[in-house]
C-alpha cells in the first residue's frame, strides 16, 4: 500500500501544516503522512527528553507506514531531537531553525528580531545562530505568547487574536526591528494579524519554502523522489481526529 516516496511530516500540533503547504506547492505528486502530536501540544515548553522520546516513537510509527524521509516540520522538536534521530534512524531528516542568517542580511535597521517557542530560544542550535551574528547586528527575542493555542483553535484574526500577537511583538518593535523571523511553524498562519499589527514597514521570514527546497533537493540526490501513482495526504494524530480534519481545512482550505 506504501510505496518509497512516502513523507512524513511532523508537529506538535497543526503548526507543521504551514511547511505541508509549500513543500506540496513543491512536490505535488509526492504521497504525505502528517502527524499532529495534539495530545501533548504545546512542545514549547516541555522538557527536551520528553520531545526526543516522542519524536523517536512517532518516527517509528512513520517508517512502519513506509516513510522514506521526515519532515519535523517543528523547531522545539527539531531543536531537542533532530541530532538524536539522525544517529539512531536511517532515513533522511529535515528539520527547521530560525531563518536568522537571511534576516541578518537583509536587515537595513542592523536589528532583526526572533519570535519563538521558550524550547527553540534556548536550544544550542539558535544560540550558535544568534552568536553568529551578534557582532554585526542586533537580535531582539521573544516567545511569541499564547500564539501556538490561537492556531490550535483556529483564532486567526479579530480583537483576541490582534491583542495577543501585539503582546509579543511590542518589544520587537520597540527595538526597531525591521526584519522578524518567525521561528515557530504554527507563527505563519497568523501572518495577517501580524502584518496588521506592525503595518507595511516590517518585513517576516518564514524558512517554510526554503525547507520545501532543501527536502526536494535531499530526494533528488538520495534518488527516493518518485511520482506516487496515488498522492495525497493521510492525516494522523494522538488527538482527535475530526479536529485534525477540521484544522486542515480551515488551515489549507481543502
Ligand atoms: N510548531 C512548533 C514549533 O515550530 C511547536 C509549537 C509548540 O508546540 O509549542 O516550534
Amino acid at each position: 500500500m506504501y510505496d518509497m516516496a512516502t513523507i512524513g511530516i511532523m508537529d506538535s500540533g497543526v503548526g507543521g501544516l504551514s511547511v505541508y503547504r509549500e513543500i506540496r506547492k513543491l512536490l505535488p505528486s509526492e504521497r504525505y503522512v502528517y502527524f499532529s502530536d495534539s495530545a501533548n501540544c504545546p512542545y514549547g515548553e516541555k522538557k527536551p527528553e520528553f520531545i526526543r522520546d516522542r519524536c523517536r516513537e512517532i518516527t517509528g510509527m512513520m517508517l512502519s507506514r513506509g516513510a522514506s524521509a521526515m519532515v519535523i516540520a517543528c523547531n522545539t522538536a527539531t531543536a531537542a531531537a533532530i541530532t538524536t534521530l539522525r544517529s539512531e534512524f536511517s532515513i533522511p531528516f529535515i528539520g527547521m531553525e530560525p531563518a536568522v542568517k537571511p534576516a541578518a542580511l537583509g536587515t537595513r535597521a542592523g536589528v532583526i528580531g526572533v519570535l519563538a517557542t521558550a524550547g527553540t530560544l534556548k536550544g544550542s542550535n539558535y544560540l550558535k545562530l544568534k552568536h553568529g551574528v551578534e557582532d554585526d547586528i542586533k537580535v531582539v527575542e521573544h516567545v511569541g505568547a499564547g500564539f501556538v493555542e490561537l492556531v490550535e483553535r483556529g483564532e486567526l484574526s479579530g480583537p483576541a487574536a490582534e491583542e495577543t500577537v501585539k503582546r509579543s511583538l511590542r518589544p520587537l518593535i520597540a527595538a526597531g526591528a525591521d526584519i522578524i523571523v518567525l521561528g515557530c511553524t504554527h507563527y505563519p498562519f497568523l501572518l495577517p494579524v501580524l502584518r496588521k499589527i506592525t503595518g507595511p514597514g516590517v518585513r517576516f521570514i518564514d524558512p517554510a519554502p526554503a525547507v520545501a527546497r532543501h527536502l526536494r533537493d535531499i530526494l533528488r540526490q538520495k534518488n527516493i523522489a518518485m511520482d506516487d501513482p496515488d498522492p495525497g495526504i493521510e492525516l494522523l494524530t494522538s488527538g482527535d481526529q475530526r479536529q485534525l480534519e477540521n484544522s486542515f481545512r480551515h488551515l489549507i482550505g481543502q
